[in-house]
């Protein structure tokens, strides 16, 4: 599905805190987003990670307190949802946005038919007739799968199996021909069968309807079979998003690159062990100054504990919050021509070379040149203005002087070994998946 067009739903600066007695958990931050009409974005992210939260916030479904959404903005149909009265938010949801929980075991009323419960939004935010609802709500069962979806009409949902009551969840989703479909992690407790069929059942709807559908699953597998774009999250943020294929390709975050690689492949070369992302998630006590990847990332640099980066952009539709991906940053780590030879008004006895830099820096006691502003926090410390204009120019080794025309502060360390550069370049990721969302 082409990524053009206005967006169905467009997010942008979201953040929820939870008050809890131990302090605020900073769930969400910052997260912006978007969704075309008729796309399916798939959102991905470990245990933790604010997929959750981030949806419910959208739609006021979080209990306030703890939860309190602090900032954003979710523009849908024209109006922004987090400025909406609660009576219009509960027409929007179940009518104009569909959406599907995470917990069908705990999502269906106990005490409602599962009839009774489908054919509830179809008279609320339909306005059809009992008889007409209950024909489309045999007709939704049967379309998610449900034999004998007429006389089933009339079970309680404690006489449905953990998938048939997902399924039901589903149905009750799709009741109003939503604009915007929401199904957090949708298919976990289905078998691989009746997964296949709600994925398909999926891919027709979005086209027959043009239904904007945000998927959010931990199957990488179901990703690359179904999204038309990718969104990762990590420690409450978006970190990087893309078009399927592109972020299969070319993924550029190292949570994204190491998520991959977490994936068994049938195909390409055989991988005797499966790759653990070593470490835990952060704790989101804070929100954070710094990156939120860096304890487990293998790149991390010193820029990365002072400031949180921001989304680059890395390819058409693709960006990255990484400092490897920053065009002003990353140019520094990349290995670099040697000068041409320049005629050197006195011969010199031993000259150092423009070295490549060092990805890791120590803490420097020195004073530091001033960092590029690329962030929105300034450096505490007060620091001399590099030179304007001058270039590294051979010195002799015995004085070890700072390269002053070196704006960026993780190179200021000369090292006498140089250390290999960090590889932007995507890790060579071999899987099985087939990728074929936007075929759908
Ligand atoms: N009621 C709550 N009180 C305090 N913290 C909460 C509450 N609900 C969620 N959180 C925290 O918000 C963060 C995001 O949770 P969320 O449920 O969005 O994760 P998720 O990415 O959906 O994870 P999963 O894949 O396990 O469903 C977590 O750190 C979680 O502990
Ligand atoms: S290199 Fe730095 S910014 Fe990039 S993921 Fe690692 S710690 Fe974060
Ligand atoms: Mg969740």
């Amino acid at each position: 599905m082409p990524d053009g067009g206005a967006p169905v739903l467009d997010v942008t600066g979201l953040k929820t805190v939870f008050r809890t007695r131990g302090g605020e958990v900073h769930a969400v931050n910052t997260v912006d987003f978007h969704l075309n009409a008729g796309e399916l974005l798939g959102v991905v992210g470990e245990s933790g990670s604010g997929k959750s939260v981030t949806m419910m916030s959208l739609i006021g479904l979080l209990p306030t307190p703890p939860a309190e959404v602090r900032a954003g903005r979710v523009m849908f149909d024209g109006r922004d949802l987090l400025k909406t009265d609660d009576e219009t938010l509960r027409d929007i949801r179940g009518g104009q946005i569909g959406f599907v929980f995470q917990d069908p075991m705990t999502s269906l009323n106990p005490v409602f038919t599962v009839g009774f419960q489908i054919m509830e939004p179809l008279r609320r935010h339909m306005g059809m007739g009992k008889r007409a609802a209950r024909v489309r709500a045999a007709e939704l069962l049967d379309l998610v799968g449900i034999p004998d979806a007429t006389r089933r009409l009339g079970d309680f949902p404690h006489q449905f199996s953990g998938g048939m009551r997902q399924r039901v969840m589903i149905a009750i989703a799709l009741a109003c021909d939503p604009k915007v479909l929401i199904a957090d992690e949708p298919t976990t407790a289905l078998d691989v069968t009746i997964q296949a069929q709600i994925l398909e059942l999926m891919k027709e709807l979005r086209t027959k309807l043009g239904m904007g559908v945000i998927w959010i699953t931990h199957d990488l597998g179901v990703i690359a079979g179904i999204a038309d774009r990718v969104m990762v999250m990590y420690g409450g943020q978006v970190v990087e998003q893309a078009p399927v294929r592109e972020l299969f390709a070319n993924p550029r975050h190292p949570y994204t690159r190491a998520l991959l690689t977490t994936v068994p492949s049938v195909r390409g070369e055989r991988v005797k062990r499966l790759t653990v992302i070593e470490g835990q998630p952060p704790i989101l006590s804070q929100q954070p100054g710094w990156c939120p990847f860096r304890d487990r990332c293998p790149h991390r640099m010193e820029v990365c504990d002072r400031l949180n980066p921001q989304r680059y952009p890395v390819a058409a539709g693709h960006d990255a919050a990484c400092f490897l991906v920053d065009p002003g940053l990353s140019e520094d780590y990349r290995p670099r021509p040697r000068p041409a030879p320049q005629p050197a008004p006195q011969p010199q006895p031993l000259q150092a070379q423009p070295q490549p830099r060092p990805i890791r820096q120590q803490p420097d006691p020195q004073p530091q040149p001033q960092p590029r502003p690329v962030q929105q926090q300034p450096d505490p410390q007060p620091q001399p203005q590099p030179q304007p204009g001058q270039k590294p120019q051979p010195q002799p080794v015995q004085q070890q002087p700072r390269p002053q025309s070196q704006p960026h502060p993780v190179q200021q360390q000369p090292q006498p070994q140089p250390k290999p550069q960090p590889q932007v370049r995507p890790t060579s990721v071999s899987h099985s998946f087939t990728i074929g969302g936007d075929d759908g």
